[in-house]
This record gives C-alpha cells, structure tokens and sequence, in this order.
C-alpha cells in the first residue's frame, strides 16, 4: 500500500510541475505538498492505528442479526443519516431509548442498555471503521447517489451477532481507488484529500 501511494505521489508531483501553466496547478500542487507533510506527521504520530486492525470492544454486546432480520429494523433506522450526510453516526440512547425504557428481556447486555437510557449518559461506541482526518468521505455521495450497498465495504453485518472487532473489508486508499478505477470515479488527490 504505501509503495503505491509513493508511486502515485510522484506521478502527481510531476503533473504540477508540467502543468503549472493552468490555473490551478499551482494552488494544488501547494496544498498536496502541505498535505503530504501532515501526512507523514500523522503517520508518525501512530494516528493510523485503527487501520492497523487493532480489535475494538463495544461498552454493550449490540447484536445486528436480532435487530434487523428478526426484528425488521432497517439500516436507516438506527443510522440515520447515511442516506443524507457524511456521517452514518451510530446511533445512542436517544434511539434506543425508543424501544428500551422497560425490559423486554433478560439480558444482562439489555440492563446496561437501560442503565445508559435512565442515567442520560451516552454509549461510549468505539468507531471501527474510519478515515483519517485528512481524508473526506461521504456517506452520502456512495450509498445514496452512488446506489452502492453497505455490504461492498461493510460486508454482512446483518448477519452479525455480536459487535465487529475489526472492519470486515479493509479501508485503505488503494481499495478506494480500485472501485473508483472500475466505476469511472475521479482519482483526484484533492477530491479525497481536502
Ligand atoms: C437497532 C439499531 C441498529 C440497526 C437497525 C443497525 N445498526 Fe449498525 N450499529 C448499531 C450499533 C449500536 C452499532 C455499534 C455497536 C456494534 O458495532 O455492533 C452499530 C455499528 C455498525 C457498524 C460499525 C461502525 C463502526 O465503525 O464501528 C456498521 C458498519 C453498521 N452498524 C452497519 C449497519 C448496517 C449495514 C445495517 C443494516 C443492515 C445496520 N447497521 C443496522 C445499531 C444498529
Ligand atoms: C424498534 C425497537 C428497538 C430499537 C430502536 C432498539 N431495540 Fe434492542 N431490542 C428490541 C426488541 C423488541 C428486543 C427483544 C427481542 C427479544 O424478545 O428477544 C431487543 C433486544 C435488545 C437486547 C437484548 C438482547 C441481546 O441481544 O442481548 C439488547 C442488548 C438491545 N436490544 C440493544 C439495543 C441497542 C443498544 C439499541 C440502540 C442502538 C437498540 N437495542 C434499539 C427492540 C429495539
Ligand atoms: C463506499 C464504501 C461505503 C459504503 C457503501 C458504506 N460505507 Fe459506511 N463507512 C465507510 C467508511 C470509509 C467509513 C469511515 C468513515 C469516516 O471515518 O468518516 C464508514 C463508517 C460507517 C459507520 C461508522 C459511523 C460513521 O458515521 O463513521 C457506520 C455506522 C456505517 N459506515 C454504516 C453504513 C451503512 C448503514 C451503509 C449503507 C446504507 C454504509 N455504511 C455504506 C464506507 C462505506
Ligand atoms: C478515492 C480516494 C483517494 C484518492 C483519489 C487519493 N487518496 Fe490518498 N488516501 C486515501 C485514504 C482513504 C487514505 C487513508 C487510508 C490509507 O492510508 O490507506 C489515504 C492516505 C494517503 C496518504 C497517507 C497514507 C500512508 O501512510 O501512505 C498519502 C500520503 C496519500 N493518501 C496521498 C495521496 C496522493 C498524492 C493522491 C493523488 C495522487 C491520493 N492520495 C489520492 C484516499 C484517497
Ligand atoms: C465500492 C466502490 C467504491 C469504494 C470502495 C469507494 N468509492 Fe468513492 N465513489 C464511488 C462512486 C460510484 C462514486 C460516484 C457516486 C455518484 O454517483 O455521485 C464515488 C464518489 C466519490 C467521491 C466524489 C468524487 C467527485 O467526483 O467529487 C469521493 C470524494 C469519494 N468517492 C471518496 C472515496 C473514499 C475516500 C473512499 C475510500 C475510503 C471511497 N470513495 C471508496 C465508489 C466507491
């Protein structure tokens, strides 16, 4: 991975230099420059260490399986916002406070569940999947306009009965640029680096 993005790295430092005669050659290559420095700085700061596939654990053992196929819940109602904004978000006690005010089991997951809703203290969630903060994505722009199901990067999480560890398909920059290679999408640093 890093091989490739040193090499992409190059072609695109040569560009700038040949194309400075277009108006916004220069600005550009100005600001992938201060991005690569950033970059390298991120690096070294160990920030990418979920990427790195540390496994997380969830402050409540949530189970996706019971709530989506056995109760029928879809995916936008529980996250939100992955059809309108960058954000999926995962959703807190102001959502599951919907439906678990009383018990309707005897879960032990559940009683820390009602603990969280009757305290009025968020679920401290871990992300599992995430960008770094100089990469832009939208969930918006793939799942809605894109029409691309959660599966393609999120794999089955329907099927899932205890929390994922780890992301079930790997985001990095090169898997970005491969589906964008076969869907047509740009390969512009700037339009994934802002
Ligand atoms: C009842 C609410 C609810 C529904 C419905 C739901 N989720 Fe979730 N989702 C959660 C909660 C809570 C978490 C955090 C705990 C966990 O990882 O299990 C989560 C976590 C996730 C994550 C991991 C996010 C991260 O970075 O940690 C993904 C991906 C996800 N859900 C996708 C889906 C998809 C796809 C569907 C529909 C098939 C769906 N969810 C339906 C509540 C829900
Ligand atoms: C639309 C209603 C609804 C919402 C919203 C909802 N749940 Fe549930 N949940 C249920 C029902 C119904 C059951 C009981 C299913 C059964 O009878 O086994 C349940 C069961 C559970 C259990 C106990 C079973 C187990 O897996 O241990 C836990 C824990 C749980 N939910 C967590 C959550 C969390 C966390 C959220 C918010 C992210 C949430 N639920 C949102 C309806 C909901
Ligand atoms: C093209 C790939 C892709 C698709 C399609 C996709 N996601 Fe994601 N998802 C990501 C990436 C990348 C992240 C990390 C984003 C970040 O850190 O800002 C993420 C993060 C999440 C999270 C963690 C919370 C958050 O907002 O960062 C949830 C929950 C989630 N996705 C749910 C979904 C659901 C539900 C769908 C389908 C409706 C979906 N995703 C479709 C790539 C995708
Ligand atoms: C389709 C989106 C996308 C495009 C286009 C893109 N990147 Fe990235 N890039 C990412 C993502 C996501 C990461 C973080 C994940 C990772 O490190 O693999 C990243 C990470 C990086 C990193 C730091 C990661 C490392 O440790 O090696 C550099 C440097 C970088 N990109 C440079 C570039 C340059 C230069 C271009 C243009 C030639 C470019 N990127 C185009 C998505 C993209
Ligand atoms: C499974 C395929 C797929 C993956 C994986 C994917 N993309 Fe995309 N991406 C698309 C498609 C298709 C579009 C165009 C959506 C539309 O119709 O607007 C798009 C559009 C975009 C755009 C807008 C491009 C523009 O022209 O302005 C950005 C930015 C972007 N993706 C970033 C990312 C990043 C960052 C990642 C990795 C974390 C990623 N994408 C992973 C398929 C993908």
């Amino acid at each position: 991975m890093s091989d490739s993005t040193r090499e992409t790295g190059t072609v695109r430092a040569g560009d700038s230099g040949s194309g400075s005669g277009r108006g916004g050659g220069r600005r550009r290559s100005r600001q992938v420059g201060l991005f690569l420095v950033g970059a390298t700085l991120l690096v070294a700061a160990g920030l990418f260490s979920p990427l790195a596939g540390r496994p997380v654990t969830q402050p409540i053992a949530f189970n996706h399986h019971l709530h989506v196929d056995e109760l029928s819940l879809d995916c936008t109602d529980c996250h939100r916002y992955v059809l309108t904004g960058a954000r999926a978000t995962i959703p807190n006690i102001e959502v599951c406070g919907e439906c678990h005010v009383e018990p309707l089991t005897d879960s032990a997951e559940e009683k820390k569940l009602i603990a969280y809703v009757e305290s009025g203290k968020p679920i401290p969630w871990r992300k599992v999947y995430r960008v770094p903060d100089h990469v832009y994505f939208s969930h918006r722009r793939h799942a809605a306009l894109g029409g691309i199901e959660c599966k393609r990067c999120h794999g089955p999480m329907a099927e899932q009965t205890q929390p994922v560890t780890r992301p079930a398909v790997r985001i990095t920059m090169d898997a970005c640029i491969d589906c964008h290679d076969r869907e047509g999408v740009t390969h512009d640093c700037i339009a994934c680096h802002r």
